[in-house]
C-alpha cells in the first residue's frame, strides 16, 4: 500500500451516523440479498472468518466457488480467492479486490451524516488502454455498489432507527463483527 497510486477518489454524503456506515463492511451475508443484481453472485454466501487485531477487525470471506484447496495453488493471486475487508478502527475500512484496493474514511459529520471519502488504489497508474479500462470499470463498478446499494441501505437504516419503532436490536451470529466493534467503541468512549 505504501507505494500504491491513487487512480480514484470521491467523496460521498450520506444521511446516516457514520457507525451504521460501517456496518455492512463487517459482515458478509448482506452480499448476496443488498447486492443482488450487482456483485452478489461474485461472492460465496458463507460466513466470514473474524479476527480482532488489537482495536481493528480483519474479516476473510471465500469469493464464489471457493475451496479452501486454492489458497495453496502455486502462483495464485490471493485476492481472487478471498476478500480481505479491515476495519482499522475507528473509522477507516480497506477492502481487496483482485486488481486494486478500496480505502473509505468515514467522517461522523453531525449524529445522522457522515461522509465517506472513498479511494481506489492501484499497483501503480494504468500502463495500457486494457489496464484503464479495467480500472476504469471497477472504479464505476464499486462507486454504484457502495454509493447506491451500501450507503443508501445505511441512510434508511438510519431512517429506520430515528423512527423510534424499534426497541431494541438483535444482531445475529453471521455480523458477530458488529457487536464487537460497538464493544471496542464503548471501550473508547468509558475508559
Ligand atoms: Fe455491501
Amino acid at each position: 500500500m505504501p507505494n500504491a497510486h491513487v487512480f480514484g477518489h470521491k467523496r460521498f454524503e450520506v444521511d446516516a451516523n457514520w457507525k451504521l456506515v460501517i456496518e455492512p463492511f463487517l459482515e458478509g451475508y448482506h452480499v448476496q440479498r443488498l447486492h443482488a443484481s450487482t456483485i452478489g453472485s461474485m461472492f460465496a454466501d458463507v460466513a466470514t472468518i473474524m479476527s480482532r487485531i488489537g482495536p481493528h477487525i480483519r474479516q476473510v470471506s471465500g469469493k464464489a466457488q471457493f475451496e479452501p484447496a486454492m489458497l495453496d495453488l502455486p502462483g495464485e493471486n490471493i485476492h481472487k480467492t478471498v476478500t480481505h475487508s479491515y476495519l482499522v478502527f475507528p473509522n477507516t475500512v480497506i477492502v481487496t479486490s483482485p486488481y486494486y484496493i478500496s480505502v473509505m474514511i468515514i467522517g461522523p459529520r453531525a449524529a445522522n451524516r457522515s461522509t465517506v471519502d472513498y479511494f481506489m488504489l492501484t499497483p501503480g497508474p494504468a500502463d495500457s488502454d486494457k489496464a484503464l479500462d479495467l480500472y476504469t470499470r471497477s472504479y464505476d463498478m464499486v462507486l454504484n455498489v457502495f454509493g447506491n446499494e451500501d450507503f443508501r441501505a445505511a441512510s434508511l437504516s438510519q431512517k429506520g432507527l430515528e423512527s423510534g419503532a424499534l426497541a431494541e436490536l438483535v444482531y445475529g451470529g453471521l455480523e458477530a463483527s458488529i457487536p464487537a466493534f460497538y464493544e471496542t467503541v464503548e471501550q473508547f468512549c468509558n475508559p
